[in-house]
């Protein structure tokens, strides 16, 4: 690993163990403090879908964070293994996973991208289900996009599905060609206008989208988090479809991939998809 990787894992690590401490549960989930939680239960249920069935699979979260998501999809699995860089997250999980009574978790500290993530990580080929949600875009250069989807497919056993949630795709990114009200109208006219091939984001989808988002511009932000840093450091690798697809080609041939719209309309979300990559071979459940 670079020195420059090194020192941006450390200030990621940093943002997510503070963020970790925050006793208002959508911040501590590293959701936007905005989040409704009527669009936490939204993506849940998302999640929980793309994933069943989750009754005897063994699941590994990377990059897990406080686990609000991630106990969730314990609560239905057989097993459950987080792992994520920051020792705050993973002590909160640890916590919250005691205070639900579940037996089954699991948690450690784990860089996906550490040059000995292969020998640290808790089974290669041994999971039923993969999850690394709002993960891959905090990748700093394309190399490490491509390790964190070596990571997660890595992890995935015969017939497993790993689902790689949220990814911010540079095409689908509403872009103003200059600043001000009109500019942001174009911007948000051509994003309704426009095709994506291979992405499965229709004109119909966009505008209910942006009704949930007006709809969300009304409401009260929550209160008592306005001390909170709005972005995660760094700077972040711009992902293209072609992009993220060929990470999988060329590290798992043999997978199979489709893309996902997510239901919720949050602003952070209209620009996002999920990659479901399936491994060939039998099936749980
Ligand atoms: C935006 S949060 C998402 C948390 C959780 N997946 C969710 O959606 O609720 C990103 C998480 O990825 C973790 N992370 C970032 N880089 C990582 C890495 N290289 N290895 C493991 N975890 C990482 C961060 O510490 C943080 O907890």
């Amino acid at each position: 690993m670079t020195d420059a990787s090194e020192a941006s894992r450390h200030a990621i690590r940093q943002f997510y163990d503070a963020l970790s401490a925050s006793t208002n549960e959508l911040v501590a989930s590293h959701r936007p403090p905005d989040t409704r939680r009527g669009q936490m239960a939204i993506l849940l249920d998302n999640i929980v879908e793309a994933l069943a069935p989750l009754r005897d699979a063994r699941v590994l979260d990377i990059g897990c964070g406080t686990g609000v998501l991630g106990l969730q999809i314990a609560r239905h699995a057989r097993q459950y293994v987080g792992i994520d860089l920051s020792p705050a997250a993973v002590d909160a999980l640890q916590d919250r996973a005691r205070a639900m009574g579940l037996t089954n978790v699991e948690a450690r500290v784990a860089d996906v991208l550490a040059d000995d993530f292969a020998a640290a990580a808790p089974g290669s080929r041994s999971f039923d289900r993969v999850l690394m949600y709002t993960v891959i875009n905090l990748a700093q250069t394309e190399e490490e996009g491509r390790r964190f989807m070596q990571g997660g497919l890595d992890s995935l056993a015969p017939g497993g599905r790993a689902l790689v949630g949220s990814i911010p795709i540079e095409e689908l990114r509403m872009t103003a060609p200059w600043r001000g009200a009109g500019g942001r109208g174009v911007g948000v006219a051509r994003w309704v206008l426009r095709s994506h091939a291979g992405l499965p984001h229709t004109r119909a989808w966009k505008v209910r989208s942006l009704a949930r988002r007006a709809s969300d511009r009304l409401r009260p932000l929550a209160a008592g988090v306005a001390d909170v840093p709005p972005h995660t450091p760094g700077q972040f690798v711009p992902l293209r479809r072609d992009m993220v697809e060929d990470w999988v080609r060329s590290t798992h041939p043999e997978m199979r991939w489709r893309w996902a719209v997510e239901r919720i309309g949050a602003p952070m979300h209209a620009s996002r998809a999920d990659l479901i990559v399936e491994a060939p071979g039998s099936t749980t459940g």
